[in-house]
């Protein structure tokens, strides 16, 4: 019988992005087999359905590309390893045997009927046990991150993800609860993107109107808190700006300490919070004075990735959608890395119908929206919209209150603390070890 002088083919699909000896495991294992095909899933295919890997693809192919055994690398798109078999037809498909069971089952099942059609075998090698990714990444998150990757870590999630979420952090501690709180979903984990240093929440933190009565110094105290107890990446909302002279400084101020984004918005004089409406005198800034505040912030930026967002309150001062398209157009042409659209009305409607005049643009930059009096609306439907980032403007801190009020109320309504405890407090054992378990990770 003719023997086939085309080698065999063994296919390993991996994400490779802290490579282990399990890793090698596999490859030596398919290296038996045949030339050793990786397909290395992208960025975008990895961020579908858990964390963005530490090294983007460029990185992780390097490594990859110079293990012993890999013939060649190409990219997996999608998780689904279905449109690369068909290409590419291996001999072989080879993967631990850990996905038998679990979510990853039905894409085994599926790979087992796409081999079938060419006579094609799924090879299990026994998995790694003695070292888990999971092990590596809590060692890598308590580690830590360095400015620089915080900073980048923003540009790198908007790219590979069509929309991103973020959630009012205050303090250390409800930035500690935002960097682990997560979900799973069918296999998919759910987590907040990034921290949003509101300025509502910040002022109502620290006691006082959110009129830009608390200082830069004092704003960045809170940033400075946060940095030290996580790792996601940081916007910063920056009300007016302040001076165009003094904007410079700020855009400084933040990328040396890695924060990722500042809003900035197109009010004046006596800056006032957006959701009073026009119950409060609401002075919306020159486009030609603002488009140079954005010029000037461009101009002072340091890094290659750091977003100076431009926030419009057009229909917040109900000046109309006209104004606000005017505004959005003006201030891309000034450089601005993405726009936020402010509403306050209780539906989406008006925020609706500017995202559908702004799918228009061709000049379009990422775009930013804050349902918080709208909330109705779901993440799927902004997405749909065409928003790239949401943010949950205020709600750690509106949820917090409530509690801590109820809490005092019962201690002085009863004369003692026990009812208070009893029902609205963690107990005490859980408290005195929240902090260590946070920043293991481990809740
Ligand atoms: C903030 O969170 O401080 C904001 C959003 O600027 S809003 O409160 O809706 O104006
Ligand atoms: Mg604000």
């Amino acid at each position: 019988m003719e023997r086939s002088r085309k080698p065999k083919i063994a296919y390993v699909a991996m994400s490779a992005d802290l490579v282990h000896p399990g890793h090698l495991n596999i490859i030596n294992e398919a290296a038996k087999l045949g030339d050793v095909v990786v397909g290395l899933l992208t960025d975008q295919a990895i961020a579908s359905y858990k964390r963005l890997p530490y090294m983007n693809y460029e990185q992780r192919r390097a490594i990859i590309e110079s293990i012993k055994g890999v013939s060649r690398v190409i990219s997996q798109e999608v998780l689904d390893y279905r449109p690369n078999l068909k290409k590419l037809k291996p001999d072989y498909v080879v993967h631990g045997d850990d996905w038998k069971t679990g979510v990853q089952q039905e894409t085994r099942q599926q790979v087992i009927d796409t081999l079938k059609k060419w006579g094609g075998r799924l090879i299990e090698p026994q998995y790694t046990t003695n070292i888990s990714s999971t092990a590596l990444n809590d060692a890598l998150k308590e580690i830590g991150t360095t400015p620089q990757m915080r900073l980048e870590r923003f540009h790198r999630l908007l790219n590979v993800r069509p929309i991103i979420r973020g959630i009012e952090a205050h303090s250390g501690l409800s930035a500690l609860i935002a960097e682990h709180v997560h979900v799973v979903e069918k296999g998919v984990r759910k987590e907040f993107d990034f921290f949003w240093i509101s300025s509502l929440t910040d002022s109502t933190n620290k006691g006082k109107p959110d009129i830009e009565v608390v200082d830069l110094t004092s704003r960045l105290r809170t940033v400075a808190d946060i940095l030290e107890v996580t790792t996601k990446p940081i916007m910063f909302d920056g009300d007016t700006g302040g001076s165009i002279e003094h904007f410079p400084y700020t855009v400084r101020s933040l990328e040396r300490l890695g924060v990722s984004a500042v809003v900035i918005e197109d009010k004046c004089g006596l800056k006032r919070n957006s959701l009073f409406g026009t119950a409060v005198k609401q002075e919306l800034e020159s486009v030609k004075k603002f488009s140079e505040k954005i010029r000037r912030g461009k101009q002072a930026q340091v890094t290659n990735n750091f977003y100076i967002i431009a926030r419009i309150e057009s229909l917040i001062a109900s000046k109309g959608l006209a104004d606000a398209l005017k505004r959005a157009r003006a201030y891309i042409d000034a450089g601005a890395d993405g726009i936020m659209i402010h509403s306050k009305e209780k539906d989406a409607k008006e925020i609706l119908v500017f995202c559908k005049e702004y799918k228009k643009f061709k000049n379009r930059a990422p775009l930013l929206v804050v349902p918080s009096t709208y909330d109705k609306i779901t993440e799927s439907q902004l997405e749909k919209a065409g928003v790239n980032m949401v943010i949950y403007a205020n709600h750690l801190l509106r949820s917090a209150y409530p509690a801590m009020l109820k809490t005092a109320e019962r201690i002085l309504k009863h004369g003692r603390a026990h009812e208070a405890a009893k029902e609205y407090c963690m107990p005490i054992k859980e408290i005195l070890t929240l902090i260590e378990r946070k920043t293991n990770g481990i809740s």
